[in-house]
């Protein structure tokens, strides 16, 4: 089958990739030619684990292109996927649809046949009813479909989530849409990964609500984790303690720093635009962006309490450890690290940072911050050594030679990855999250 994939960001060109390794053949098309330039030469526009050579293996075997010319690469494609970015539309929070409204519109004007178009990218509900009103009005004379297939994959581990979903989520109105998306995703459908048939609408909300009830989860913890620091529990044995409950579930019960990144943020403001325009809100979401919001500054004010306090703190030198928002990404969107770092530097405290593949990204979010070649030269001379993103790198560091460099040995761990007795037997001060 032969797919379009409009929109070669993250998700265009993961998923492109991955379709084509199933041995559909996939033109991954963008309107940046330095982008598409760039892919020809084999030059990924993200970093993500695993891709580069996922698409340097499908382009050999002739299955992957890239293209410009979006009239040109969408004929003969029976699935033609929508997967441009919906930011936050600046002032209201309401997700951005200019480029998927756009995307819409070009390819009604150039369908050259029957198609199914889907929507991959992020959007509200309703979204597809609009896309296909669109599409009609450019008064194409082939059949076509507007279906919804939301993404669920995680930035860092987004391929091996594509190839084994936890569910696929099919929003289709009619059987010819079915009918498409069941070829699609055949592959997967022989490996019997769940594949969930919705209305168009529902397939749009369920993301939001994943997607929203996992920034809660996560919130929940980090209250429980600071309930823990002022009654003297641990909160890692919280989150066992419940998380053995099936059904409340292990995953994303880890206390750290707040969320960040491209889709938790924007995705909770986006859901509370809908459920206030639709006059039915959503209250426990709306706590959760306030929470995690006020959490990230939350953190450089303990970062602060680990120099002796703000007056204290005042001229001495923190070494930030990771800046991602997570790791294995150089995505900076959202990331505590940008609050954690402004907090400090409005303290006056002296910035200095390392991260395995962020640094690129972060430079110009903030330009105060003394960017270093490896952990040890961010640390030497350190007051306080904060650990920001669990990068594996980080979790066995040589405590002896941080000692050694740093001014003073504080270690504070925003991400829980060492064992207090451990790092305080080594002579250092330790602060980490809902643990004392
Ligand atoms: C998230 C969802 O996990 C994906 O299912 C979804 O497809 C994606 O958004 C999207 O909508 O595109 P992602 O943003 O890549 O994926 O990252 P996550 O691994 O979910 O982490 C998000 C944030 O939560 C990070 O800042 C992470 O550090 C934080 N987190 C996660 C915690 O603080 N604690 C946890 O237990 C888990």
């Amino acid at each position: 089958m032969k797919i379009a994939m409009v929109g070669s960001g993250y998700v265009g060109l993961v998923s492109g990739a991955c379709f084509a390794d199933f041995g559909h053949d996939v033109v991954c098309i963008d309107k940046d030619e330095r982008k598409i330039a760039a892919l020809h030469d084999g030059v990924m526009p993200i970093y993500e684990p695993g891709l580069d050579n996922l698409v340097a293996t499908n382009v050999e075997a002739g299955r992957l292109s890239f293209s410009t010319d979006l009239a040109e690469a969408i004929k003969g494609a029976q699935a033609i996927f929508i997967a441009v970015g919906t930011p936050s539309r600046r002032g209201d929070g309401h997700a951005d649809l200019t480029f998927v409204h756009q995307v819409a519109r070009e390819v009604g004007e150039n369908l050259a046949g029957e198609a199914v178009i889907v929507t991959k990218s992020t959007v509200p509900v309703g979204t597809g009813d609009e896309v296909e009103r669109i599409i009609r009005d450019t008064g194409t004379p082939h059949r076509f479909a507007v279906v919804s297939n939301p993404e669920f994959l995680r930035e860092g581990a987004a391929i091996g989530d594509f190839k084994r979903p936890d569910r696929i989520v099919i929003g289709a109105e009619d059987e010819f849409g079915q009918e498409i998306m069941r070829e699609v995703y055949r592959p997967l459908f022989l490996n019997e990964s769940p594949i969930l048939f919705t209305s168009r609408r529902t397939s749009e909300l369920i993301k939001y609500a994943a997607n929203a009830f996992l920034a809660t989860k996560i919130t929940f913890i980090n209250e429980m984790a600071d309930l823990c620091e002022k009654v003297g529990a641990n909160v890692q044995d919280v989150s066992r303690g419940i998380g053995m409950d099936n059904r409340i579930g292990s995953k994303f019960l880890h206390a750290g720093p707040g969320y960040g990144g491209s889709c938790f943020p924007k995705d909770t403001l986006a859901l509370l635009k809908t459920a206030e325009d639709f006059d039915s809100p959503t209250r426990i979401v709306e706590a959760v962006v306030k929470v995690n919001d006020s959490r990230k500054r939350a953190m450089g004010r303990k970062v602060l309490d680990a120099l002796g306090g703000a007056d204290a703190a005042r001229g001495k030198k923190a070494a930030l450890l990771g800046l991602t928002f997570k790791p294995n990404t150089d995505d900076m969107r959202d990331s505590p690290s940008i609050a954690i770092a402004q907090t400090l530097s409005d303290s006056g405290v002296k910035v200095a940072a390392f991260d395995p593949e962020g640094m690129e990204v972060a430079k110009p979010l903030m330009p105060d911050v003394a960017m270093h070649e490896d952990p040890y030269s961010a640390i030497k001379g350190a007051d306080v050594v904060v650990i920001v993103t669990e990068w594996n790198e980080f979790r066995a560091l040589d405590l002896g030679r941080v000692r050694e460099l740093a001014n003073e040995p504080v270690l504070v761990d925003l991400r829980n990855i060492y064992s207090a007795d451990d790092v305080r037997a080594r002579g250092f001060k330790y602060v980490s999250v809902g643990r004392l």
